[in-house]
């Protein structure tokens, strides 16, 4: 039996000398460890041993046992550190690799533009106003005397989340949120998204830009709001800049009208930006409604007002020569570098 364990002790230091990983290593406790191995085997038989040999023989035993753990705990560390060792060795990160560019973005020319017209109207005294995209009804239509089955609603397919409230399809609700929560003199402009349900091509887009403009103050009248749309052609296009007014309708405003520029291409000659006209539309305008007032609260025998709302894509293609709307949502660096 001292011999069956002294062979038990020899196998084991082999095995574990050949053994390169944690799993090896296990079924190697189990090999001579485990409920059915050699060395549990071993002992288990010692009840068959006289009394003299048993004592020696569980010694020896109980020694070797110790052995083998001993190796094999050792073992442990040697195969920890190496595999250790290794996943370094694997995840060693080459900083002398050339890092990956990014390419650097261009303002937008959108953006180019509405800063431009921004800062124009602040030069006059206005401030930014914004509303939210998702809108009421009521501040959409109803508050902008343009009621349910009103025929100006057919003319903005309007995207519907319930019966109350619309994606806007306008910058206008936001005068109303203006009037509501500040008292005269209102100088404001609001850029914004708007809505429509139009379908894609070169001239719609189901998301486009406006940008809405409301003044309000006592003795406000129809010469300061073409006082100060002029201001805002000149600036824009240049002191050369013609004006003229159209009589038009919108439901908010009466008197109403549209302003053209003198084209700034031909300068009033006729091309194909202005399509031959020599002008080129470029807002909507008039007094504020009574009505509109009233439904903010403010007596029109005190105050009067205009207000004003322009499209901003239109502005922008006819002023770089841009002939596809939908370029300007493609985000096509080679289009965006243009600018
Ligand atoms: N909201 C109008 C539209 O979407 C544009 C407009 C016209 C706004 C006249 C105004 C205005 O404030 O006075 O067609």
């Amino acid at each position: 039996m001292k011999e069956q364990l002294e062979n038990i002790k020899v196998h084991a230091v082999q095995d574990l000398e050949n053994a390169c990983s944690m799993q090896e290593l296990e079924n190697i406790r189990i090999k001579y460890m485990g409920k059915k191995g050699e060395l549990t085997s071993v002992l288990r038989g010692m009840g068959a041993l006289s009394a003299e040999e048993r004592p020696i023989i569980g010694q020896l035993a109980n020694e070797i046992r110790s052995f083998i753990e001993e190796k094999i705990e050792s073992s442990k560390q040697v195969i920890l550190s190496k595999e250790k060792q290794e996943k370094l060795q694997k995840e060693v990160i080459d900083i002398t690799m050339p890092g990956k560019k990014h390419e650097l973005g261009k303002k937008h020319p959108l953006s180019i533009v509405l800063d431009e017209i921004k800062d124009i109207f602040i030069g006059m005294g206005f401030e930014i106003a914004e509303g939210p995209e998702v809108e009421l009804d009521y501040y959409n239509f109803e508050a902008l005397n343009i009621p349910k089955n009103h025929p100006a609603r057919d003319t903005q397919d309007t995207f519907y989340i319930n019966d109350n409230i619309v994606l806007r399809t306008q910058t206008s609700p936001v005068q109303i949120r203006s009037m509501e929560n500040s008292k005269p003199p209102i100088r404001i402009i609001s850029p914004g998204r708007v809505y429509r349900s139009d379908a894609v091509d070169a001239t719609h887009s189901p998301v486009f830009h406006q940008v809405e403009g409301l003044v309000i103050d006592k003795n406000v009248t129809m010469g300061d709001l073409k006082g100060t749309l002029e201001v805002f052609a000149k600036r824009l296009y240049g002191d050369d800049t013609k004006v003229r007014f159209r009589p038009h309708h919108f439901p908010f405003t009466e008197p109403s009208a549209e302003m053209d520029v003198s084209c700034f291409v031909c300068g009033g000659s006729g091309c194909r930006v202005c399509k031959g006209e020599g002008w080129i539309e470029i807002l909507g305008s008039g007094m504020v409604h009574p009505k509109v007032l009233k439904n903010c609260g403010i007596d029109p025998e005190e105050y009067s007002g205009f207000a004003f709302g322009m499209g901003l894509e239109r502005i922008v293609m006819k002023r770089f020569g841009i002939d596809d709307l939908r370029l300007f949502f493609e985000n096509d660096m080679r289009f965006l570098k243009q600018f």
